[in-house]
């Protein structure tokens, strides 16, 4: 790459806290090159106190755009100059993108799920859902839900109480009782046999792999397919009960995928073909040691 450098290469990057394990520049680097862009994208490690400077010196330096990660989602937006509608209702924002005298904070993380369910033929429209977790991936995927015409989705959360609050805002937003609030336990009362979960908690994740939010096979018979975001392992227990009762189940490495695929397209106003998506696909599982 370095002899590719020259002075008219632009700059992209990730600022997080650790961003030392981030597979971002996988998709970005492989990206440029497959695109014919003449772009770098690196990490940036950002202290807490040192956000907003952070923000701005990017800004000063003709940084063309950047992704924001853990734990710096929601902090990031007080340092914006525009947020679209969508980060705005999620409260989210991962991606930057550069505009007159800032940067517009975007989130990319829910259309990146959904265009990764639609590359595997998942649908949400019309079915029973339940999502696992009621933080800010829960809610963001209970917007999701919501606004892409399920029938009815169900919400668990370990804390009742915060399953409830986000419930009553979701329903209120669109004015519909679509979310059905419930404690992770009482998945009795789905009504419905055939539910398409999504698992948003952070249980299960690598290195405590052999933990799943619910063990019960009565849930997991009720699952025709599951979404897991966690990535590493690259079957989680959830997906390992799911497929053992006969549902289908999909890690979250097409979520990771497919929100740095809008980020790029943002940043460099183009449109990326599926079939380089796939390429950078086989790419990031190899970094991942998937083989399959
Ligand atoms: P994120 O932004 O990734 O969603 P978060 O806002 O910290 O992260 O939310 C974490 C989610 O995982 C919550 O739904 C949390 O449940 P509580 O609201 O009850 O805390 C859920 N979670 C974390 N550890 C859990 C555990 N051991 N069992 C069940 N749920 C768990």
């Amino acid at each position: 790459m370095a002899e590719k450098i020259n002075g008219k290469t632009r700059t992209c990057g990730l600022i997080g806290n650790p961003v030392e394990h981030t597979l971002s520049p996988v998709i970005h680097n492989n990206l440029a090159e497959k695109t014919g862009k003449n772009l770098v994208y690196v990490p940036f490690h950002v202290e807490p106190d040192g956000l907003e400077n952070a923000v701005k010196g990017a800004y000063g330096l003709n940084i063309l755009g950047m992704n924001v990660t853990v734990p710096y989602k929601t902090d990031v937006m007080n340092y914006l100059v525009e947020i679209d509608e969508e980060a705005r209702a999620i409260g989210a924002v991962n991606t930057l993108v550069r505009v007159q005298g800032g940067y517009k904070g975007y989130n990319t993380d829910i259309s990146g799920l959904h265009r990764g369910m639609l590359s595997d033929g998942v649908k949400i429209s019309k079915e029973a859902v339940i999502i696992l977790g009621a933080g800010g991936a829960g809610k963001a995927v209970a917007r999701l839900c919501a606004a892409e015409g399920a029938e009815k989705v169900y919400l668990l959360n370990r804390s009742v109480e915060k399953a409830e609050a986000l419930a009553a805002s979701v329903n209120k937003e669109f004015e519909r009782e679509i979310i059905v609030p419930l404690g992770i336990s009482e998945f009795g009362k789905i009504e419905e046999d055939s539910c398409l979960a999504i698992q948003t908690t952070s249980v299960g994740l690598h290195p405590d792999s052999d933990k799943s939010p619910i063990e019960d096979t009565v849930f997991f018979k009720k699952i025709h397919t599951a979404i897991d975001i966690i990535y590493k392992p690259a079957e989680t227990r959830f997906m390992k009960l799911t497929r053992e009762n006969g549902g289908k189940a999909y890690n979250g490495l097409k979520m990771l995928l497919y929100q740095g695929i809008i980020a790029y397209e943002l940043w460099n106003g183009i449109e990326v073909e599926e079939d380089t998506a796939g390429w950078i696909y086989g790419l990031l599982k190899k970094e991942l040691g998937i083989h399959e």
